[in-house]
């Protein structure tokens, strides 16, 4: 698994310079706080055993896309939240973090209700180890904002974010074809039914 840390650099500084001033939403917090946190499960995800789910055809454990996948999670809000473009991203990271960070990004001229299908459906669309990365990014995204939702979110909308989370758990979790990355992101699934008040 080759991981460089000076390319780690190259994207938090990068993606820091993109965000600017933006915050979390709900917290006055800097909105890298995010990107370390979904970059962060990556790598921690990467350091556990694949398990069997992991094989490729041939018996073999295809190995986890460490470099790409936290590249990428250190970039994948850039095109949709701030005025970097894919073109930008491609000078500077190359050709598959440019299509990665272009399939995870919404396309906001759809409608709200159509736009993360379309993104699932863009990422499944790319080839099959660009979409495996893609795919690891999307979960680490998700898993990082199952949290607590704020206090002003309704019970619908709640339901609504976790019913999103298993749409993209199930299109997604056989694409990144990496076991203890779905059973984390099944786990916060669990647990966040705690915020929608079923007794
Ligand atoms: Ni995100």
């Amino acid at each position: 698994m080759e991981f460089s840390a000076d390319a780690y650099h190259q994207a938090l500084r990068f993606a820091a310079q993109a965000h600017g001033e933006q915050r979390l939403p709900g917290a006055p917090l800097p909105y890298l706080v995010h990107l370390a946190g979904v970059a962060m499960e990556v790598m921690a995800t990467a350091l556990l055993p694949p398990g069997a789910g992991a094989l490729d055809g041939s018996g073999e454990a295809a190995p986890f896309p460490l470099q790409l996948a936290a590249t990428c999670a250190l970039l994948h809000d850039t095109v949709e939240d701030t005025q970097v473009t894919a073109a930008a991203i491609e000078r500077e990271f190359g050709p598959a973090v440019a299509s990665i960070v272009a399939a995870l990004s919404k396309d906001p001229q759809l409608p709200k209700p159509e736009q993360m299908g379309d993104s699932l459906r863009r990422i499944a669309a790319l080839p099959a180890e660009l979409a495996r990365a893609a795919a690891i990014v999307k979960l680490a995204d998700r898993i990082t904002n199952l949290q607590p939702p704020p206090a002003h979110w309704s019970l619908p909308r709640r339901a609504a974010y976790q019913a999103e989370a298993r749409l993209i758990l199930a299109e997604l979790g056989p694409l990144c074809r990496w076991p203890p990355l779905t059973r984390r992101m099944a786990e916060r699934l669990q647990a966040y039914s705690a915020f929608l008040g079923a007794p």
